[in-house]
């Protein structure tokens, strides 16, 4: 069955380029009306362009409809304004992807926690302040669909990349949260770790890999995870055409005979046993477990 976004209103932020580009065009494409966001910073976040601009052009040269916004995902009076226009012109916001990101990598010893702060503040905080915009909204008309862009880094850890780690896997239980208090509304929010040959990664893939890696290759995922049958709480690996699921898993765990920290090493073999390992849906599933394991089952 095609996969449609006709009636639909959606806004991708850091839309301007690279993979929230890739995002907006398919699904623009596929009918939506799309707010191409980006105030077209540089790598690490400074500066400002026209992106957003250039990539609503291009839409509406193809037939689609966009409007840009050139807001910061980190400033709430912005991305109200932003939502405020959108439903003004296009009668509500149906779908968020909360794509925006910086980068300021460098090892733990030699990182300022000024540029902690500022990747955590554009990922996580920017990300929270877009949804903040649109979660009203979304409960009033009972429809929306939330992505937000985890990454390896944040689910598996990645050298140099401490604050945006801290950020990306912030973002997986932001989502993995809103998934439940959404769920009443028919809210689904969920969350991608997307690969894909971007300014942002322009230094780790060699030129072989770049017609691979495509972003418009994870765009299948994405638009996925946003439309009307999307699963909730899901987090998926998208890169190459490739489609992963990331699960965070609880192992059966051990009830110690004697609550010492000497036991918890004698029973490391035990604890870590994957088998009969599970995906807990809440935190609260593992409080359950704990019971389970203290009656003996
Ligand atoms: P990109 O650098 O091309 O795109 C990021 C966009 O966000 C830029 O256009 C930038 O101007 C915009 N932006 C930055 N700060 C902003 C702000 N405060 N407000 C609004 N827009 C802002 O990089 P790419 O690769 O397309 O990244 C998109 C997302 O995917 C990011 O969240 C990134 O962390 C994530 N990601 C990308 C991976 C990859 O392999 N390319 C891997 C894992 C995650």
């Amino acid at each position: 069955m095609t996969i449609s976004f006709e009636g639909r209103v959606a806004i991708v932020t850091g839309a301007g380029g690279g993979l929230g580009r890739a995002y907006a065009l398919e699904l623009a494409r596929r009918g939506a009306r799309v707010v191409v966001n980006d105030l077209g910073a540089g790598r690490d976040g400074t500066g400002h362009s026209d992106a957003a601009l250039e990539v609503v052009a291009e839409i509406e040269a193809a037939g689609g409809q966009a409007m840009a916004d050139g807001g910061s995902v980190t400033d709430p009076g912005q991305m109200e304004a932003m939502v405020a226009r959108a439903t003004h012109a296009w009668g509500g916001v149906h779908i968020l992807i909360n794509n925006a990101g910086i980068l300021r990598d460098k090892s733990f010893a030699k990182m300022e926690i000024e540029d902690f702060r500022a990747v955590i503040d554009v990922h996580l905080v920017g990300s929270a302040i877009c949804t903040k915009a649109v979660w009203a909204g979304m409960q009033a008309q009972n429809y929306g669909r939330v992505l937000m862009t985890a990454s390896s880094t944040g689910l598996y850890g990645n050298f140099g990349q401490s604050n945006y780690a801290a950020a990306k896997l912030g973002l997986a239980g932001f989502a993995r949260t809103l998934a439940l208090e959404g769920a009443r509304a028919n809210i689904r929010v969920n969350t991608i770790a997307p690969t894909a040959a971007t300014r942002m990664t322009e230094d780790i893939f060699p030129p072989e890999m770049l017609g691979l890696f495509r972003p418009d290759l994870v765009a299948p995922a994405a638009l996925y995870l946003v439309s009307e049958d999307a699963p909730t709480g899901a987090i998926l690996g998208a890169g190459a055409g490739v489609v992963q699921a990331a699960n965070i898993t609880l192992t059966r765990g051990v009830k110690l005979d004697e609550a010492t920290p000497e036991a918890v090493a004698a029973n490391w073999a035990a604890i870590t046993d994957r088998e009969g390992e599970i995906v807990p849906q809440s935190g609260a599933e593992q409080a359950m477990t704990i019971l389970q394991r203290l009656q003996g089952n």
